[in-house]
């Protein structure tokens, strides 16, 4: 038996083209895992009527760690419409099956590492008050608590009249009480301590592995007083346990100005759920966008890896695939420090630097091209080309552009 086991979960589109990419990295590192295969997204929703199949929970609840890819999700009215005929009309609801996942196994930490690989074409710059430009090293780590917040999932378009009877207790409703039901809609921002201890004291963590100096709180409690104030509040209780470590606090709105601005001045930084959502797409651009976003989501138990892109249909099709398979990979050598692997891990990040500083091998994104067909004839190289020059620098493909390896590994089973 393995020392480990990984649910692989590649979902839809581009996640069946990048997730076999990973595991032979993984392979190449010698990461000792058997790989689980498990179902979710959009075939499932139609065949099944539900995108996260019982079967996959089933296996998540029994290995406790999967490496997920994308899935493509719809809005109700299409789901419906794409719904296998026979289950049409039988009272079945699209739920996204990542929220489902996140909710069910309480993933409530989630990890996402905005950190500039030198020599990225696709890093920010920022132009000097003279001539010329500075492009800053960032090195950033969003902490996004995943379960809370404004994707709670508590929400009505005509709240139930129990619902308006409570908000009407609140003195500033009064200023929509005479708004008829249909016109109005609410969404509920809750906030628990104990959650937002967890992701604080995760971001603490963090920090202090890192040797970093600071945590910044990003929130906005002069306005939103009661959950970002429970936020703000949790945080500087357990910067107390951190003496080393100075708790830093921003406002989301004057936040996205800095990043612009300075934000190498960033290392960590730990958000609510909407927040932190905002936040991490936000830096994410700074170093690379989708084709380097890579994300974690922790939970007590269980804990899930995935790139932050989804299933990019336009390009599910294409043959060669051309999509960056960075964001995945990195993905996975997450999995490998949350499992203890780090050095393996390390590994993986440091072949990927040196492809991305060396130049010679990019993906269609990292040369500003629109992606298509054509790409590769552009000078882009492949999805499994990308993976080749990583595995040549783990010391495993001797020349570059080798014949073109699509299918998984073989201890990639199906069940
Ligand atoms: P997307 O992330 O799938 O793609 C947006 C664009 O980003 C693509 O068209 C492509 O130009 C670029 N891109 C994405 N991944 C890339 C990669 N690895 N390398 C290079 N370029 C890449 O987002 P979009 O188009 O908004 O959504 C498509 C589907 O994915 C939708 O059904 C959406 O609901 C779903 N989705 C799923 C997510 C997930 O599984 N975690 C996250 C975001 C969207
Ligand atoms: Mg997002």
């Amino acid at each position: 038996m393995a020392k480990h086991t990984v649910v692989t979960i590649p979902g839809d589109g581009i996640g069946n083209q990048v997730l076999p990419q990973a595991l032979r990295v993984l392979d190449a590192v010698g990461f000792d895992a058997d790989y689980v295969h498990a179902d979710i997204g959009w075939e499932c929703w139609r065949k099944e009527g539900n995108a996260l199949p019982q079967r996959t929970i089933d296996l998540l609840a029994r290995h406790k760690l999967g490496l997920f890819g994308a899935i493509t999700s719809k809005p109700n009215k299409e789901a419906q419409a794409e719904l296998d005929p026979e289950l049409r009309g039988k009272g079945y609801v699209y739920y996204s099956p990542i929220v489902t996942m996140r909710q069910k196994f309480n993933l409530d930490i989630c990890m996402r590492p905005c950190i500039a690989f030198e020599g990225n074409p696709l890093n920010y710059i920022r132009k000097r008050t003279n001539n010329g430009f500075d492009e800053p090293s960032i090195d950033t780590t969003v902490f996004r608590q995943n379960t809370e917040g404004m994707y709670a999932g508590i929400e009505w378009t005509n709240p139930p009249e129990k619902i308006r009877g409570a908000l009407a207790t609140h003195p500033k409703f009064d200023a929509f009480a005479s708004t008829p039901g249909p016109d109005l809609a609410v969404s509920v921002r809750i906030i628990t301590r104990s959650a937002a201890r967890r992701i604080v004291t995760a971001a603490f963590e963090y920090a202090k592995k890192r040797g970093f100096k600071g945590v910044t709180i990003c929130e906005k409690p002069n306005v939103v007083r009661e959950t970002s104030g429970m936020m703000e509040e949790t945080a500087r209780e357990v910067a107390k346990n951190y003496p080393g470590i100075t708790l830093w606090s921003t406002n989301i709105d004057a936040q996205l100005m800095w990043l612009n601005k300075n934000p190498e001045d960033y290392n960590v930084i730990v958000a609510s759920n909407l927040f932190g959502d905002i936040l991490s797409d936000a830096f994410a651009g700074l170093v690379g966008g989708l084709g380097f976003a890579a994300s974690g989501n922790i939970g007590d138990q269980v804990a899930v890896f995935e790139p932050t892109h989804g299933s990019a249909p336009k390009y599910a099709e294409l043959n060669p695939p051309i999509v960056n398979p960075i964001a995945m990979i990195l993905s996975a050598a997450m999995m490998l420090d949350h499992v203890g692997e780090g050095t393996q891990a390390e590994r993986i990040r440091r072949a990927i630097a040196d492809v991305v500083r060396e130049g010679r091998v990019r993906t269609y994104d990292m040369l500003r091209l629109s992606g298509g067909p054509k790409a590769i004839g552009q000078g882009a190289v492949s999805t499994v080309q990308m993976t080749d020059a990583i595995l040549e620098k783990l010391g495993e493909i001797r020349a570059f552009a080798r014949p073109a390896v699509s299918s998984a590994p073989s201890r990639m089973t199906q069940v």
